[in-house]
């Protein structure tokens, strides 16, 4: 099992569909995963799981990989992080600006519908969710994840790939929202505003579930400190914006 350890996890899938349904079952979402190039020795450390709990997913994986051939599952030392009830209050601040982009999500449906009774009338609507879209979700949000929390990390690692990805699809998807607004082309807003819906929800809960939980663990007290700083840099930086864009989607709940 040793050189498999290095192999990315969705072209094993690919050759072993299985696989992903024992992943699936053990918690650990690869199937789902929009591009999840991860190696078999990340999933290990991102997912927390012990040397006993390694050997276990192992082993299981073996028994797809192999068959009745006989194979050799290699120890790793791994302890797995505490898990914490919370995440750092940086972080935490992030999951809950989360919650309020996923608000925002949860509109979407009836704002398009709207959109088709009346476009001239809930255009204005429409275009406010674009702005918030690109100024809390995207500039205040995902800026502090890219500018700063994912600095801490491997710029290389599959996982931060898959979540700068999913940003760059997030802003190409709002363009194309944009456009459709501007030309009056209904079909081209609802595809674009339903696909950014479904890949931020998606992309969300793997921060939350997956991400988030990780880069808590590993940060040094020191770095949770300066990660604080660095934040409510930011914050100030853009003053009472961010309470009045969660005020406007808290709004959205009765559209
Ligand atoms: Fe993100
Ligand atoms: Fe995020």
């Amino acid at each position: 099992m040793r050189s498999y350890l290095e192999q990315p996890i969705k072209d094993l899938i690919q050759k072993h569909p299985s696989l992903g349904t024992l992943l699936s079952e053990a918690g650990i979402g690869c199937t789902t995963c929009s591009l999840g190039t991860c190696k078999v020795k990340d999933i290990l450390e991102i997912h927390n799981l012990d040397s006993a709990q390694s050997r276990r997913l192992l082993t299981r994986m073996g028994e797809t990989l192999f068959g009745d051939a006989p194979f050799e599952v290699p120890d790793i030392a791994r302890k797995a992080a505490p898990i914490r009830s919370t995440f750092c209050p940086p972080i935490a601040r992030m999951v809950e600006e989360h919650a309020h982009i996923l608000k925002l999500i949860a509109a979407i449906p009836s704002m398009v519908e709207a959109l088709r009774r009346d476009l001239l009338g809930v255009r204005p609507l429409a275009e406010q969710a674009l702005d918030f879209i690109r100024n809390y979700a995207d500039r205040y949000h995902h800026a502090k994840e890219e500018d700063i929390l994912f600095g801490y990390f491997d710029p290389q690692s599959e996982i931060l790939k898959v979540m700068l990805q999913d940003h760059e699809d997030g802003r190409a998807h709002v363009r194309a929202v944009a456009e459709g607004l501007t030309t009056g082309d209904l079909d081209q807003v609802e595809a674009h505003f339903r696909a950014y819906g479904e890949l931020l929800r998606g992309h969300i809960q793997r921060e939350n579930e997956i991400l988030y939980p990780w880069m808590d663990r590993t940060l040094t007290m020191r770095e949770v400190g300066e990660l604080y700083a660095r934040c409510a840099e930011v914050e100030r930086g853009f003053g009472d914006r961010p309470g009045e864009y969660e005020r406007f989607a808290d709004s959205l709940q009765n559209i």
